[in-house]
């Protein structure tokens, strides 16, 4: 079975790549490299043994993607990760977010509509906002997006709603992921964040191996067991499995439509929880002071993976210490062989 997988030399992406491969798929790779590095497919090949079909285009140019379905015809499935992500630019440059996120969408759903297709969205925890009730399930309401980035996951599902009730040959599964973090276990793959990372883990990592000279907590004083903020920490071995696990369940004859999953671990760690359980991890110490907290914030969120257990039959099988371990081998890695 082949898959399409857009932006897939990204950080999820390369990861899905690799499982998919270990489930016996045959992934073909779309990628625009905005935010990755073409040396990512050298690296995915020495995990596979072999160099996957990589296609270099912009999703959101409607003439590349109709010529993609041209010269990709059979594909099985698709796995569609491409879209901007840092929440704080999208704020800045809402047009360029709206623009890029949702034209590739229409693009490769209009280019490849026709024969039956499943097609798996990756979506976010960021559409619950702060939810009233925790752990958050499936069926709590979506919050007004905290940001334009947030709001193009919330439209995207939407369309992706209203494009299967109109009567469309694709069954649609999207995942709502809460904190993707760590790395492959050979290290040769895992997080490249562009600049200065804006996410807690690479920050760490960035920290501990002397990029940066400190690390900041944002507010210590939220209602939670040690006032920082609570977040659930996924490993991103975990999370590429669990596409693969609802590429199976769109497969069945049974599966129908469309549906959503929450994607996390269903438990929470605050901040400085994984501050402390990377430096008994690793044995590095950190450097962090406690600083002001950043707007946007959700004070605290992590999911109720009830039905992505009993439905979609995968569960997260990896803890805070294995994401630890596996993000510092891969920033000593990457250290050690810039890409
Ligand atoms: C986690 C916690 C920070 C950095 C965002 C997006 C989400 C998804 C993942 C794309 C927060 C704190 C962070 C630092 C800190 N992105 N922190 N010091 O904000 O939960 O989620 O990234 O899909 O959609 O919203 O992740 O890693 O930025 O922050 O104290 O230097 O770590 O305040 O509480 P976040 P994060």
């Amino acid at each position: 079975m082949k898959i399409l997988v857009t932006g897939g030399l990204g950080f999820i992406g390369s990861h899905t790549v690799v499982e998919l491969v270990n489930a016996g798929y045959e992934p073909v790779i779309v990628d625009d490299l905005s935010n990755s590095d073409p040396k990512i497919l050298d690296q995915i090949a020495r995990i596979i043994g072999y160099k996957p079909v990589f296609h270099k285009l912009d999703l959101s140019n409607e003439h590349s993607v109709k010529e993609l379905a041209v010269n990709e015809p059979d594909i099985d499935g698709i796995i569609h990760f491409a879209a901007f992500k840092a929440v704080g630019e999208s704020v800045q440059k809402p047009l360029k977010y709206y623009r890029n996120n949702f034209y590739s969408l229409i693009n490769l759903l209009e280019s490849y509509y026709g024969k039956p297709l499943n097609f798996v969205f990756s979506s976010s925890c960021t559409v619950y906002g702060q939810p009233e009730h925790l752990p958050v399930t499936e069926a709590a309401p979506v919050q007004p997006a905290q940001s334009p980035y947030g709001n193009t996951k919330q439209i995207a599902e939407e369309i992706l709603q209203d494009m299967v009730a109109s009567g469309s040959n694709y069954k649609v599964i999207s995942l709502r992921y809460f904190n993707p973090v760590g790395a492959h276990e050979t290290a040769l793959i895992g997080e490249l964040p562009i600049g200065v990372p804006q996410n807690l883990v690479p920050f760490i990592t960035q920290t501990a191996i002397g990029k940066r000279q400190k690390i900041t907590v944002f507010g210590n004083d939220y209602n939670t067991p040690d006032g920082s903020c609570v977040r659930d920490y996924i490993h991103v071995v975990d999370l590429a499995k669990a596409h693969v696990a609802a590429l199976k369940l769109a497969e069945k004859d049974s599966f129908k439509g469309y549906d959503v999953f929450n994607i996390g671990t269903g438990k929470g760690n605050t901040v400085l929880d994984v501050i402390h359980a990377f430096e008994r991890t690793t044995g590095v110490k950190l450097n962090y002071e406690i600083g002001p907290r950043r707007a946007g914030d959700v004070e605290k969120v992590w999911g109720d993976v009830t039905k992505s257990t009993n439905k979609l039959g995968w569960k997260a099988e990896l803890g805070i210490d294995a994401m630890m371990a596996s993000a510092w081998e891969w920033e000593k890695y990457i250290a050690q062989n810039p890409l």
